[in-house]
């Protein structure tokens, strides 16, 4: 976990370098795209989503709206407990939202039965911090689990997996970097190893957008530029559109086309990268670290 020291100088220098970042915009605002969606219709549309645990308690989400479109990479960035991992958690409803819509493409997952959901929530691929994996199995088992939303329990239980999963695991394995890992056991990975794992477990679900909830928090930096790289290609090779919870202001700078910044449950800004300047970081981390 990160100390809230370097945290701070994370935000302090990605200021900076917003800053930087700004004054280049004026050149690059006739080039750039223009908002969400700028390739078609939205993948993901979140309108007035608010949310909060138990029935009294404070709401963590305070009517979010939110977009991505279909070559997006949108990162959510914020303080701790600004309701990031929530919002993700709405859009694949571990947490239920007590009012607004999550369109993804058309349909309104918050009107699912549980039956239903169950079928839906294989086109959401899920990359999470601390991986996911089940320790003792083998990378292709974990990879493999990906199915399960199509292939169905019984025969997942028996490892009946049609043979075009274990060729397309195979596959997204090698493109991954792990083709020579593929019998090792998880617990025997590193960490960028095992996020590996879980991406190539995202992406064999066939998703049509890649919900990551913090995906380098548990990995050093050198790695964690690399899983972030590693996420940005796989979903333009793939043409996925990606939502991305990243508290580290840098990563976000560096790979996201746009940036929302929640506060409180409350949306903040949205814009390009290139648009966060110094008083949007001041609005989204308030008092917190600047
Ligand atoms: N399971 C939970 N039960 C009760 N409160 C929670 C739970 N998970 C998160 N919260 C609260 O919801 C708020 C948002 O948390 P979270 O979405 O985890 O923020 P972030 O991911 O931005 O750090 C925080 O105030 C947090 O304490
Ligand atoms: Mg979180």
């Amino acid at each position: 976990m990160r100390t809230t020291t370097s945290y701070a100088t994370s935000v302090r220098h990605a200021l900076t370098e917003s800053v930087g970042l700004a004054g280049r915009t004026a050149i690059e605002v006739g080039s750039g795209r223009t908002g969400p969606g700028a390739a078609g219709d939205a993948v993901l549309r979140i309108d007035g989503l608010c949310a909060r645990y138990g029935k009294a308690g404070d709401f963590v989400l305070k009517n979010i709206d939110l977009e991505v479109g279909a070559d997006d990479f949108v990162a959510i960035i914020g303080p701790s407990g600004a309701g990031k991992s929530t919002l993700i958690r709405c859009i694949n409803r571990l947490v239920e939202p007590v009012a607004g819509e999550i369109l993804l493409k058309g349909t309104n997952l918050t009107a699912l039965s549980q039956r239903q959901l169950r079928r839906h929530r294989r086109r959401m691929g899920m990359i999470f911090q601390e991986f996911n994996l089940v320790e003792r199995m083998s990378v292709m088992d974990n990879v493999l689990s990906g199915r399960l939303g199509y292939v169905g329990v019984a025969r997942s239980l028996f490892k009946l997996f049609p043979r075009a999963d274990i060729e397309a695991a195979l596959d997204i394995l090698e493109k991954v970097g792990l083709g020579e890992f593929v019998d090792k056991r998880a617990d025997q990975l590193s960490g960028g190893q095992r996020q590996r794992v879980g991406i190539a477990r995202a992406l064999i679900q066939d998703p049509e957008i890649l919900l990551v909830d913090e995906p380098t928090s548990s990995l050093d930096p050198k790695i964690a530029r690399d899983v972030m790289t590693l996420i940005r290609d796989m979903s333009r090779d793939l043409g996925v559109p990606v939502l991305c919870n990243i508290h580290d202001l840098q990563l976000a700078l560096e790979f996201a086309d746009r940036v929302v910044g929640v506060q409180g449950g409350e949306k903040m800004f949205e814009g390009r990268a290139s648009e966060l300047d110094r008083r949007a970081l001041h609005s989204i981390y308030a008092g917190e670290v600047l």
